[in-house]
This record gives C-alpha cells, structure tokens and sequence, in this order.
C-alpha cells in the first residue's frame, strides 16, 4: 500500500483544488493527510473547506509583516511545525523565497493552468484564449524562486474548441486541474514521482 503522505496546502483563495485534494483523500485514492492548509488572505473560502473538513488552518496576512522576509519566516515555521512533508500550493498567488524552498527540498509543488513554459502568469487561461492557440492545458511543477518556472512533472492539454468562450475554457481548465493534481500526488505517495 502507498504511504501515507503529509502535506500542507497553501491557497489564497476559492480552493477547489484544495477540495479535489480534500475529496481524493475521503475517496481512498489518495493516501494522504492534509497536516494545514495555510492561506495568504484571512478571506479565502478555501478556509471554509478546511474547516469543514476539519483540516487546522492557518490565514497569514503580508500586511502583518514587515517585509516578504519576514513573511516567509513565519510560514515557514507554520509549515515545518505541522509535519508536512511536502508543500502543495493550489492558487497560492505569492511568490516563496529561498527560506520555505530550502526548507522542503524540491518538495514544494505548483499547480499551473496552462502548458508551461507556454502562458506563464497570472492570467494564463486568458492569455492563451486569446493567443487563438489550439491547445492548452495544465502543468505540475516542482516550484524554485521564479514564477512558473521549475521541473514539469505532469502536463494534461486542453483543446480550446473554435466555438469557446473563455468562461468555458476556464470550466474545462479547473476540471483537468481536479483531476490531474491529486493524481501527481497519488503517484508521488507510491514514490513514483514523474
Ligand atoms: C488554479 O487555476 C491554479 O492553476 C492557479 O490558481 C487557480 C486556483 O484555483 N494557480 P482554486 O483556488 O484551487 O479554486
């Protein structure tokens, strides 16, 4: 049987991908805890979805910091105090520094709605929508200091159909995301990391 898998979640906002974590771990395929779900907005409903799934949260502000330094050392006492093994960032809009990253090894992970390097940004589906592309999709990454940029683990495209609205576009995107993320954490459970 895979192992069991310890894991924080940093979010910033709707958490759905939180969710489809939340709800692959209730399902029995993914063998997982979520020790903390840790977001950059006291606001987030992703909160909401830890506390309903009786996940203890953790909502760190910016404003509350003096500087992004000091920010990330406060997550990453936050992170390491949980026994999170790895970190699973699902819509966290903050760029980590050097002191979370060397803290978790190339075990911090990035969820990316478009086929990296393609659309880096925080505007990828729209970006692509309107590039007038063929293909899009979504990328899991091993995070470093820049945006959107670390080793590919799993990549799954997108068709943009030439009757698409960017709304449904988007709808299609999210679906692939909830599927493909918890499956890249299925894989990295049975240490079959990609
Ligand atoms: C996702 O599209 C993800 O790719 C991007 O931010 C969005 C987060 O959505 N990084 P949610 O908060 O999980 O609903």
């Amino acid at each position: 049987m895979a192992q069991q898998l310890k894991i924080a979640v940093l979010i910033s906002g709707s958490g759905s991908n939180l969710q489809a974590i939340i709800d692959a771990i209730a399902a029995g395929t993914l063998h997982a805890t979520i020790q903390v779900v840790i977001s950059s907005r006291p606001d987030a409903y992703g909160l909401t979805r830890a506390k309903q799934a009786g996940i203890p949260t953790v909502a760190l502000s910016h404003k509350n910091y003096p500087d992004a330094a000091a920010f990330d050392r406060a997550l990453t006492h936050e992170l390491l105090q949980s026994g999170a093994e790895w970190v699973v960032m699902a819509g966290y809009m903050r760029l980590l520094t050097s002191r979370v990253l060397d803290a978790f090894p190339n075990r911090v992970l990035n969820l990316h709605p478009a086929l990296l390097p393609a659309f880096k940004g925080a505007h990828a589906i729209r970006d692509a929508f309107e590039a007038g592309v063929a293909t899009t999709g979504v990328t899991v990454h091993i995070a470093n200091e820049e945006y959107d940029c670390g080793p590919i683990l799993a990549q799954r495209e997108v068709p943009i159909l030439p009757d698409d609205t960017l709304e449904a576009l988007e709808e299609r995107i999210h679906a692939t995301e909830h599927e493909l993320y918890p499956q890249v954490l299925v894989q990295i459970a049975a240490g079959r990391l990609p």
